[in-house]
């Protein structure tokens, strides 16, 4: 019985892949900040809730000793993410970011990614076959978004792209640290959730999809790699 914890389960592709999880038989926390968000949405999947607020310490480390007590974590997948706005709601460009906004920005996308494997790893080690999924995003290719030729290229927002190239640095560095453990960034492709104002052009149910693949990653399976549905991506 694989058990997995998903981090910002309680809506979005978070949810969808909660759902996709259960239906394949794992057991799954739905992890979230919101207790009342967590609990419906995990006692909608079949699924457990545990509270877990990736930017806050003692929330992650009781949510590791929940999990330890219950028996341990094969499957982690940092999902909870954010895209800070500016105060007229658009996302910051190189004219208008702060030290504020990327200092909120990676203190979730990337700060809380740190927290919440440091606390779990130490269960995860002691898994016959430990997973971690990286939810990354495209926009944290340099490759694309630097080619002029490529469809990200025109996006200047600042902080979210650079949070999520941190993220696939973290999943090249934890890699090679950890041989054992089948480490991967993935891209959803653009999907209609809260996060872009459901202006996504992708269903929840595409954009999980190389989400629910990677955490079912077989054991001899790719580590330290980045994926969108159809394959390799370049950083
Ligand atoms: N949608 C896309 O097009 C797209 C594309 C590429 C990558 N992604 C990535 O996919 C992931 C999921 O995003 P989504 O599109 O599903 O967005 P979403 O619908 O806004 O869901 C984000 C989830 O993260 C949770 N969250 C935010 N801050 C948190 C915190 N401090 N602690 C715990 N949970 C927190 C939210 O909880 P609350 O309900 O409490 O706010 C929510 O459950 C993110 O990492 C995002 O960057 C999305």
């Amino acid at each position: 019985m694989t058990t997995t914890l998903i981090t910002g389960a309680n809506k979005g592709l978070g949810f969808e892949t909660a759902r996709r999880l259960v239906e394949a038989g794992h057991t799954v926390y739905v992890g979230a900040r919101d207790a009342d968000r967590g609990r419906r949405a995990a006692d909608e999947l079949g699924a457990r809730f545990v509270q877990l607020d990736v930017t806050d310490d003692a929330s992650v480390a009781a949510a590791a000793k929940t999990l330890e007590a219950d028996g341990g974590l094969d499957v982690l997948i940092n999902n909870a993410g954010i895209e800070t706005r500016t105060e007229d709601n658009s996302v910051p460009v190189a004219a208008t970011v702060t030290a504020d906004h990327m200092r909120t920005t990676f203190e979730t996308n990337v700060f809380g990614v740190v927290r919440v494997l440091h606390a779990f790893l130490p269960l995860l080690q002691r898994s016959a076959a430990p997973v971690v999924v990286n939810v990354s995003s495209g926009l944290g290719s340099l490759t694309h978004l630097s080619d002029p030729d490529h469809p990200a290229h025109f996006y200047p927002g600042i902080a979210y792209p650079t949070s999520k190239t941190a993220v696939n640095m973290l999943t090249v560095q934890y890699a090679k640290a950890f041989p054992a453990l089948r480490i991967n960034s993935v891209e959803p492709g653009f999907t209609r959730t809260d996060l872009n104002g459901n202006t996504g052009t992708q269903t929840v149910a595409e954009g999980a999809e190389i989400i629910v693949r990677m955490a079912q990653v077989a054991p001899d399976g790719p580590t330290g790699g980045y994926f969108d549905v159809n394959g390799p991506l370049p950083w």
